[in-house]
């Protein structure tokens, strides 16, 4: 299999954890790829017509995204070990990883605003809003936290996701100094293989 991602997506990054925590990584092959969401690359276009990383391609042609499909794809794979299949721990993980992936589709779309969009075109009340968005998130994690336990399903992978991308392109947010849980949680989970291993440049 081959997976189109990139160092900085914290979406690619999801399926990158989630491809080691299941031991499939020795089986894909990670193709850095750069994006802009003003110019499409080809290359990307002709597997994903959305032209969005990350992308799965598989052996037979076949192409998958986005990385909820991916990541619970790699995780059937591997016999179900992040995502629980049925009852209420299944729809619960789900809301988690939707919750993350809410507050990083905000991060990202600020991101885009004040890195690419011309700065005469900008539009400070919709960033604040994509903001709020982020606080809204991050105080849901921060109460969702004691729940998370010892495990780490696909939830989790999303809240190491969300901290680490915010940490890397919104050190100003200062996430740590109002969700004391969250903190004490990332300090744990960055230690393992798969979120040390796939952390964003420096
Ligand atoms: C970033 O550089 O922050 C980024 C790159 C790819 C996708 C999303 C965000």
């Amino acid at each position: 299999m081959r997976a189109r991602v990139n160092a900085a997506s914290p979406f690619a990054r999801k399926v990158r954890i989630v491809a080691r925590e299941t031991d499939l990584i020795a089986r894909i092959e990670e193709i850095d790829t750069a994006v802009s969401p003003v110019a499409a690359n080809a290359e990307l276009a002709a597997a994903n017509p959305l032209v969005k990383i990350p992308t799965l391609i598989l052996d037979d042609g076949t192409t998958l995204y986005d990385s909820r499909v991916i990541c619970e794809y790699l995780d059937a794979l591997a016999g179900n070990r992040l995502f629980p299949q049925s009852g209420v721990e299944r729809w619960q993980a789900l809301r988690l990883q939707a919750l993350c992936d809410g507050i990083l589709d905000a991060a990202v779309l600020i991101r885009y605003e004040t890195a690419v969009r011309p700065e005469a075109v900008r539009w400070p009340d919709w960033i604040a809003a994509q903001r709020g968005k982020i606080e809204g998130g991050l105080a849901a994690l921060e109460h969702a936290q004691p729940g998370f336990g010892a495990s780490f399903g696909i939830g989790q992978v999303g809240a190491a996701c969300v901290l680490g991308y915010l940490d890397f392109r919104f050190p100003d947010i200062a996430w740590r100094a109002r969700y004391p849980r969250l903190e004490a949680w990332f300090a744990e989970a960055s230690k393992r293989a798969s979120v040390h291993d796939t952390a964003p440049p420096a």
